[in-house]
């Protein structure tokens, strides 16, 4: 039986793909987080799932190390989906990639008055896209996390960044301005698998597809 191997990310997106794997008749036979593991065997003996960053998905899948993978739509636009098919938006782990402020500063009267702004995120490519699109200027400085510090110390003026509950932002007293994109996460196939292994990634294909809520 041809092997198959699925690149995820430990939490959310562990937790929301499990129901979609039970689907496809693909269980893991330890839970990433109390093992520790990184290679996790299934009930199917053919399929391995691996544990890796969750922006580090699209390239072990770019590169053939997974056939498969679950990333969001935030890091493959940052990938820039190289060597990726994307045949399915699993409707799950969805936010949105918001700019957000500093309450009280008047972000649309900065951008009519065409100020340069510094902006703060882990999302440099697609921020700078989105500004290059709105012919706003701006600087951007890479950030690996915590990116709601950075206009509270002095770093940025703004910030690009995933907003779910909005809990996040309001606590650190930042307002969202902008949404730049919907996200949510979609499976990834390695292009060559899919030719050379379609006897097992098409049936799991189809029964993500079938399972996902629309
Ligand atoms: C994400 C995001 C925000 C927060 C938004 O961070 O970067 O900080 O969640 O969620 P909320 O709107 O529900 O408050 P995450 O906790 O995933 O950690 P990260 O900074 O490592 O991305």
């Amino acid at each position: 039986m041809t092997d198959i191997t699925i690149a995820l990310s430990k939490g959310r997106i562990f937790e929301d793909t499990a129901p979609l794997l039970k689907a496809a008749g693909i269980v893991a036979l330890d839970d990433p987080e109390s093992s520790r593991k990184l290679i996790l065997s299934t009930n199917r003996a053919n399929v391995r799932l691996i544990i890796v960053r969750a922006s580090d998905v699209p390239t072990y899948v770019q590169y053939g190390a997974a056939d498969l993978g679950i990333a969001g739509k935030d890091v493959l636009q940052e990938h820039g989906g190289a060597g990726l098919y994307q045949p399915l938006d699993l409707n799950i782990a969805r936010c949105r990639m918001m700019v957000a402020v500093p309450n009280g500063f008047d972000y649309d009267s900065a951008v009519r008055q065409g100020a340069r702004l510094r902006i703060a995120t882990k999302y440099v490519q697609t921020a700078r896209e989105h500004f290059a699109t709105k012919g706003v200027h701006v600087d951007l400085i890479k950030l690996y996390g915590s990116m709601e510090l950075a206009p509270l110390v002095g770093l940025a003026d703004a910030i690009v960044d995933l907003v779910s509950s909005g809990n996040t932002l309001k606590a650190n007293n930042l307002v969202a301005v902008e949404e730049i994109m919907q996200i949510s996460s979609r499976l990834i196939v390695n292009q060559a698998a899919l030719k050379l292994k379609q006897d097992a990634i098409q049936p799991v294909l189809d029964a993500f597809s079938a399972a996902v809520k629309k």
